[in-house]
């Protein structure tokens, strides 16, 4: 088991675009694993790569009550999306706020395994939701990006501060 370190806004590593995928090899393999380690003792519901510091496009995912319904995607793609909803969303790499996000409510995505099989797979609800949000983070966005600048602005401040602190301790 293997825990990696989650980056933290308003860390600029968070803003890099993801690469696709182009190996499918042990490496990935283990990245894969990492992830879920780090995911599920954080604990949270998804993790993109790129939360990690690997600019690649996936990400690893587990809504399911008893944490035993992983999910990978691999260089995901939204095939259509319909209909919209609001919930609210938290983030692991921005500890501890939650705010209303507005996105599509069903959704249509292609997506490759570890192995690079492509398969498609249909969404909604929270299941929906966390794939956009994870998404979201191998184009370099979070979902603060969605909410006033004033309060994006007082967050960012919040933490900031946080990691001073956690940096003199
Ligand atoms: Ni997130």
């Amino acid at each position: 088991m293997a825990l990696l370190n989650i980056l933290e806004f308003p860390d600029p590593r968070l803003r890099t675009r993801a690469e696709a995928v182009t190996k499918f090899d042990e490496e990935l393999k283990t990245l894969v694993s990492d992830m879920f380690d780090t995911m599920y003792e954080a604990p949270g519901i998804g993790l993109a790569a790129t939360q990690v510091d690997v600019h690649k496009r996936l990400l690893v995912m587990d809504i399911s009550e008893h944490k035993n319904d992983p999910m990978v995607l691999i260089n995901p793609e939204i095939l259509s999306s319909e209909g919209e909803e609001e919930m609210d969303e938290g983030c692991l790499s921005v500890p501890g706020y939650y705010e209303t996000v507005r996105r599509a409510e069903k959704i249509r995505v292609r997506a490759q395994d570890q192995n690079g099989e492509f398969f498609e797979l249909d969404a909604d609800g929270l299941k929906a939701v966390c794939i956009q949000h994870e998404m979201d983070h191998l184009e370099g966005k979070l979902f603060v990006d969605y909410i006033s600048n004033l309060k994006r602005d007082r967050i960012r401040k919040k933490l900031e501060k946080q990691h001073k602190q956690a940096a003199r301790a």
